[in-house]
């Protein structure tokens, strides 16, 4: 049997949270819909199923669903809110809107009899979100946890293996989620446990050595933390069967081509053959004239792919090209879970047409961004990589509002320099004072220029400049956002830090707008 744990994705919001704190037991799991057929979860012959939370009412016409027979395998089951829900329906429970819609932080009382509640605390917190609610329970089913305003907030057939929690365990918000995940995983399923990321390391190398034998592999490097891992761990395999190839298109941030160059070109510690080409002008000259978000970000894209395919027809003919693509692209690309075609704008670029090659490789495209991360430490890339804000692929050709130039570059690489520099510093002097992160600690944070120019005075002079926008965001998943507190005397100093040191800006604006109705980016 396998060692693995199959995630049903039912389209709930925190879908891939459940299969990350799952991996964080030490276990491997996927994700797969909820139309995955039956059979192919038995082939799969994984040890433990777990149903995720949802959009849909179970009991009304066309909603997402699974057969009985799912629950009647023999491998245990757990259901978690609208998974919980689905369990009850089908298995001859009654589910209907609840009186009270529970959301947020709910005191709970567990069953600590239950194996699924062993070591939880009786009374802990928990994280709720739903409308409907188990009235009964199915058949043979006992209650092993409820709250003030839900009598069936756990129930379980554990002579069956089934288990149903109507809360979430995997947001961080239930105090103790972790461990009832882990006794689910590592106790009722029996998973041994033994997934880990420097076993992923070594496998990969050796099936990436298997895959490629002596053959050539091509890789765009951008920089970014995905393609960063991936060229080390390729480096790693492969050596100078690899060939990386770095666009520096002039819209990096400040002294960032400078750093790749410095991590795998000839200084570096990586033994692969590393190209870099400095195409700004190229980029400059085809970005003239345009201010049309839209057609910017295209421009930047499709050149990028122009400028890597003449870069590849110098190499030549390689057997393989590698692609940074991570677990989270390939569930929100549809071909794993249910959730989310809605970020696939993000994917930009595409595949080049005249790169000759034979076939593509994939080797992180089963890990989660922290895996990414973890993998990247343990290959020794610098912390300063590993953990590198996300960066869109248009890079600041996004965060210059109107047509981009080299002068406009210079400003927002400068101001996006001082604001990024002295946010760090005031989180690192909070953590050294505090033992912890600050609670304003944003998830992304970047300057952009505006279009406006207006009057001001320096000294005694009139001026007539830029207005830079700093931006700090804290976000889960990107897909919503709200703006950071940054405290305001950090604010002051960026303001008069930029406004001092960088020629050509005479204002300094902070960005308030939560996602949605803004974006992150500015185009
Ligand atoms: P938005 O602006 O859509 O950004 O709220 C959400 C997140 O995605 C990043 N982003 C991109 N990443 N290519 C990328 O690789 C892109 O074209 C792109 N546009 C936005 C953005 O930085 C934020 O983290």
């Amino acid at each position: 049997m396998s060692n693995k744990i199959i995630v049903i994705d039912f389209g709930g919001q925190y879908n891939q949270l459940v299969a990350r704190r799952v991996r964080e037991c030490n276990v491997y799991c996927e994700i797969y819909s909820y139309r995955t057929p039956l059979e192919k979860i038995k082939e799969m012959d994984p040890k433990g199923i777990i149903l995720t939370g949802g959009p849909s009412s179970c009991y009304e016409e066309g909603a997402a669903s699974c057969s009985k027979e799912l629950f009647e395998m023999g491998i245990p089951v757990l259901g978690l809110c609208y998974g919980a829900q689905l369990m009850a329906h089908v298995l001859g429970g009654k589910v209907e809107k609840a009186p009270v819609r529970e959301y947020g932080k709910t005191a709970v009382t567990v069953d600590q009899t239950s194996r699924l509640f062993e070591n939880v605390t009786e009374n802990t917190i928990c994280w709720m979100s739903h409308f409907d609610y188990i009235s009964k329970a199915a058949p043979g089913f006992r209650i092993t946890a409820t709250t003030a305003d839900c009598p069936i907030a756990a129930c379980e057939y554990a002579e069956k293996g089934l288990y149903a929690i109507q809360f979430h365990p995997e947001v961080l918000h239930t105090a103790e989620g972790s461990k009832m995940l882990y006794n689910f995983v590592r106790n009722i399923c029996g998973c041994d446990g033994s997934w880990r990321m420097d076993s992923f390391v070594e496998n990969a190398i050796v099936e990436i050595r298997e895959k490629v034998k002596d053959g050539k592999v091509l890789l765009a490097l951008s920089g970014g933390v995905d393609s960063s891992v991936l060229a080390a761990l390729l480096a790693k395999a492969i050596g100078k069967q690899l060939t990386c190839v770095f666009v520096d298109h002039g819209l990096l941030r400040k002294n960032e081509g400078d750093e790749v160059e410095a991590v795998f070109g000839k200084e570096g510690s990586f033994d692969l053959n590393f190209v870099r080409v400095n195409a700004q002008n190229r980029y400059y000259e085809k970005l003239k004239g345009i201010t049309e978000p839209e057609r910017k970000r295209k421009t930047i894209g499709e050149e990028f792919i122009r400028v890597f395919e003449e870069e590849a027809k110098k190499i030549g003919a390689v057997d393989f090209l590698a692609q940074g693509t991570i677990y989270p692209d390939v569930v929100e690309s549809g071909l794993g879970g249910e959730s989310a075609v809605i970020k696939s704008h993000h994917n930009v670029g595409g595949l080049p047409d005249h790169v000759d090659f034979k076939e593509i490789i994939e080797p992180l495209r089963n890990l989660f961004k922290d895996e990414v991360r973890k993998v990247g430490l343990q290959l020794g890339l610098p912390e300063s990589l590993v953990y590198r804000q996300p960066f869109p692929g248009p890079g600041l050709g996004i965060r210059i509002i109107g047509e981009v130039t080299a002068e406009k570059v210079r400003i927002v690489q400068d101001a996006d320099y001082i604001y990024r520099y002295e946010v760090d510093k005031a989180l690192s002097e909070y953590k050294a004072a505090n033992g912890s992160d600050a609670p304003w600690k944003p998830d992304q944070y970047f300057a952009a220029l505006t279009n406006v120019k207006s009057v001001g005075v320096m000294g005694d002079e009139r001026t007539y400049d830029h207005a830079v926008c700093v931006r700090a965001v804290k976000t889960v998943d990107f897909m919503t956002a709200e703006a950071a507190e940054i405290p305001f005397e950090v604010l002051q100093t960026v303001m008069s830090r930029i406004i001092n040191e960088v020629k050509g800006v005479n204002r300094v604006f902070y960005d308030l707008t939560s996602k949605p109705p803004g974006t992150i980016e500015f185009e």
